[in-house]
């Protein structure tokens, strides 16, 4: 009888106050992290509070019970300072609460600069009442800090061409584990991909434990039982490994960042034996200024780390191309530096990255130190073998590193022939480390040239349009005279000698990637 009527008194109660603590696991997707709903529900009905979340902490500015169904929404901090509203809906059941995640830009999802394809279903996590308890006011926004950069970070010798290997996160975000890393590494070696140039194996986000431990070392989660043994695996491929932080408290996918530990965590990563690290602004928006300045300053903060951790490991500055990167880039000590938001496996996406968003960048590439337009899609699936190949082309016209992002334990032979085609990587890793350009763009067709070390000239055809199409390369446009001889680099054949100019049909999306000499 008492438990009946202390139901009803509780069905009540949730009916009509939603106040207080609900919590829950937060989605897979974030290794068992929890999702704190913290909610006021005020004498107007309405509802406010605030969210913690891996990803980080969100104000609720607004919401309501009608029936059943709870609405709220919320302000996300952003990149750069920024802040995003946005919308969850939910179905109260009882002490659950059934939350619809954000479709923009879900928990551990995809990254800045991607749109969810439209398909894709919302997230939900269950919710439970823990506690009746009002909520105190959301933790404020500390003062934003400053951090001037130090004198110019030296040069760490490493990447004289652009970075190879493979990396984790375009095919497989949060499930990357220490058994997945292994077997790539077989496959990096059995499928001929190491011969062909690739070498690092990249672990992306989501390797990270929740809390560091008692002296402050950064800690990795279940998935990753021993980082030391197996850096030792990879290495006894002959392959190198890497790994992924941010300088903010926190990574994009909301796991442990590097803030306030950089020095220590560069030398942890040197006892693991990493050979490349990936570091992601992300939360760091939440905790600097915004200013070029300070940017650079976390950055040369960990180059400076893991120049004095006893390790050389290539340093990849990931923070999307804001604030004029190319300037500072080499002088924060990165080797590589994104230039654009995230990739996604579909032609829009990497022709807007590759064609428009990489133009007037080359000027700041060369030997050491070059522009990421960020990791290949190849294999992923949402794009043709025509838009893969032109895809690789542009990538290695653009003296682009070539991080393959797809599954290599499970290569179709066409994407193995694209990702392992030689004389296209050759372009790519030319000693001569200059980044090529586009030479002509007429509508939809365009030439694109990268001098080589051998005086000759990689030449890609492309053609963005929808129709097959005819391309031409002048000699002119090109800075060449006379009898020139030209070798597809797809064909792998020779074509004889051209006088004067080279004309191509290309397919739709498609390319004809040529050495002239
Ligand atoms: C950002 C980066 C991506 C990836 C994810 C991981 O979106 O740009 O490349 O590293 O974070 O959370």
């Amino acid at each position: 009888m008492r438990f009946i009527f202390a139901a009803l008194f509780a069905a009540s109660l949730y009916a009509a106050d939603l106040t207080g603590r609900w919590v829950g696991p937060a989605s897979t997707a974030d290794n068992g992290q929890e999702f704190v709903l913290a909610l006021r529900h005020g004498r107007d009905d309405m509802l406010t509070g605030f969210i913690i979340a891996p990803r980080g902490n969100e104000v609720v500015v607004g919401g309501k019970l009608v029936g059943s169904t709870v609405t709220l929404e919320a302000d996300r901090p952003g990149r750069a300072n920024s802040v995003q509203r946005v919308a969850y809906t939910g179905v109260l059941d009882g002490d659950k609460l059934k939350l619809a995640l954000p479709v923009n830009g879900g928990r551990g999802g995809r990254g800045p600069g991607t749109t969810p394809p439209p398909d894709r279903p919302p997230q939900i996590i269950e919710l439970t009442h823990v506690s009746f308890e009002t909520p105190e006011p959301p933790p404020s926004r500390p003062e934003p800090v400053s951090l001037p950069m130090p004198a110019t970070v030296p040069s760490n010798g490493l990447a004289k061409t652009p970075p190879m290997g493979w990396n984790s996160w375009n095919k497989f975000r949060n499930q990357v584990s220490d058994k997945m890393i292994r077997e790539i590494a077989d496959a990096m070696v059995k499928s001929g991909m190491k011969a062909a140039g690739y070498v690092y194996v990249n672990i992306d986000d989501t390797w990270e434990g929740a809390h560091r431990d008692a002296q402050g070392n950064i800690t990795t989660n279940n998935k990753f039982p021993d980082m030391k043994a197996l850096a030792d695996y990879v290495h006894s491929k002959g392959l190198k490994l890497g790994i992924y932080s941010s300088p903010g408290p926190k990574t994009c996918a909301g796991y442990e960042g590097s803030f306030q530990h950089e020095e220590q965590d560069a030398k942890t990563f040197a006892d693991w034996g990493i050979d490349y690290l990936k570091y992601d602004w992300c939360s760091a928006s939440r905790v600097y200024d915004n200013t070029q300045a300070t940017m650079a300053g976390a950055y040369a903060k960990m180059g400076l780390g893991l120049l004095g951790s006893g390790r050389r490991i290539v340093y990849s500055l990931c923070q999307y191309g804001n604030l004029d990167v190319g300037d500072w880039g080499a002088k924060a000590g990165g080797n590589l530096w994104r230039t654009t938001g995230d990739i996604s496996d579909r032609w829009q996406s990497m022709e807007r990255i590759g064609f428009e968003q990489q133009l007037g960048r080359e000027k700041y590439a060369g030997p050491g130190h070059w522009n990421d337009p960020d990791m290949l899609e190849i294999g992923n699936g949402g794009m043709t073998d025509d838009e893969y190949r032109a895809h690789m082309s542009l990538w290695s016209i653009l003296a682009a590193p070539l991080l393959a992002g797809n599954d290599i334990r499970d290569m179709k032979p066409e994407v193995a022939a694209i990702l392992m085609n030689k004389e296209v990587i050759a372009v790519d890793q030319d000693k001569l480390g200059k980044q090529g350009v586009r030479v002509v763009k007429n509508g939809d067709l365009e030439v694109w040239s990268k001098p080589l070390a051998d005086g000759g000239l990689a030449v890609a055809l492309f053609n963005r349009g929808t129709a097959t199409a005819n391309v031409t390369a002048k000699w002119a446009d090109l800075g060449i005279n006379g009898s020139r001889t030209v070798r597809d680099l797809w064909k792998h054949a020779d074509l004889g000698k051209k006088t004067g100019e080279f004309t191509a049909t290309v397919p739709t999306h498609g390319v004809v990637m040529v050495k002239i000499k």
